[in-house]
């Protein structure tokens, strides 16, 4: 029986590799803050879930024994500084350390596309920042770990909050006044990215490799407003008037939503991310040199935009993204 720790597991992205996983018979652990947070996951077979906190390295080693492998999922998408760092940085950092005191050999990371470890202080926001630091911590510490790192465009899949988010917007909303109207995105399908996770643990020579996720095609942000509303059929799939908002704007809109509680919609932060392509380097490796061949957005989306109610959808994203 292969053992392995998941730590994110119970995320968008960890839910669909445990899924994988368990149909592979693999003997799978998912770490969570909150046992509660697990009930996605909870019922597969041959998965156990466990209570930790996994930023207490000695907690995290302790979990980590008797484990082939570790996949990190584990991120934040909005904060202050020292939460980037706490959750992108400092943790890979105990992680790779766990992995060495427990004896894993086996870690598979998931950044983003955008991350720059040569240069961490070259990206436009702290969440890149912090993912090229991740990363960085973990190339200086992996030699005797095979070390796979993804790093995936936006992705989108059944329980995404990217896609469900905008059309839900557009069934309430008269017209969506959109920030970074024209930012770029080369849209994964969580599938596809869980099947890399799932390769890359087929990896066991030491040594680090990296491999961008991405989609086959590019959009832009109002594109994919304008296509999760066809897709879900929004005012006979023409979906809502959608206004690029100037920065000033744009700024204004993600500081107010910053204000409201829970986690924002939006940030400037994000707005900073934003800045920079989230596209394929030309000639980095890709989910083809997995053996992966991405599926296409507009092939996939439409079989999970229109389950539901709107509201209900609505309901169900903000719910994920902030009271869990
Ligand atoms: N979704 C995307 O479009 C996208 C795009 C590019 C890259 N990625 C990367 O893909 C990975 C998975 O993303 P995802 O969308 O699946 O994320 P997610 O749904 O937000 O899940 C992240 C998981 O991390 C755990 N977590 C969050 N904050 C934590 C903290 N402070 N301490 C400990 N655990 C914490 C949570 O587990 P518990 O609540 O169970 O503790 C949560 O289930 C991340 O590395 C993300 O950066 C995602």
């Amino acid at each position: 029986m292969k053992n392995i720790l998941i730590l994110g597991g119970t995320g968008f992205v960890g839910a669909h590799v445990c899924e994988k996983l368990a149909r592979e018979e693999w003997d799978i652990t998912v770490a969570t803050r909150r046992e509660n947070n697990a009930r996605n996951v909870m019922h597969l077979p041959g998965l156990t879930v466990q209570e930790c906190d996994i930023h207490d390295e000695a907690a995290l080693t302790r979990l980590a024994k008797g484990h082939d492998a570790v996949v990190n999922l584990v991120a934040i998408l909005h904060g202050d500084k020292q939460s980037f760092q706490r959750v992108h940085v400092d943790l890979p950092r105990k992680i790779a350390a766990a992995c060495a005191a427990s004896g894993v050999t086996r870690l598979v990371h998931v950044s983003a596309l955008g991350a720059n470890p040569q240069q961490p202080q070259s990206a436009p926001s702290m969440y890149l920042r912090s993912k090229s630091e991740g990363e960085a911590v973990l190339l200086a510490q992996c030699s005797a770990l095979a070390l796979t790192i993804l790093r995936p465009s936006v992705i989108f899949g059944h329980g995404d909050k990217f896609l469900n988010l905008f059309a839900a917007m557009q069934q309430v909303a008269p017209f969506v006044p959109l920030a970074c109207a024209d930012a770029q995105f080369q849209p994964v399908w969580v599938e596809d990215v869980a099947n890399a996770v799932v390769k890359a643990l087929e990896r066991t020579h030491p040594g680090a490799q990296t491999y961008e996720a991405c989609g086959p095609e590019v959009f832009t942000l109002k594109q994919l407003v304008e296509i999760s509303a066809k897709l879900a059929g929004i005012n006979q799939g023409k979906g809502r008037p959608v206004f690029s908002l100037p920065h000033w704007a744009a700024s204004l809109q993600a500081r107010t939503m910053e204000m409201l509680p829970g986690n924002p919609l939006m940030s400037r932060d994000n707005l900073d991310s934003m800045k920079l392509p989230s596209v394929a380097t030309p000639g980095a490796p890709g989910l083809s040199a997995l053996g992966i061949e991405p599926a296409a957005l507009q092939a996939v989306a439409g079989d999970y935009l229109d389950e539901g109610s709107p509201w209900h959808s609505l309901l169900g994203v903000r719910k994920r993204a902030n009271w869990k």
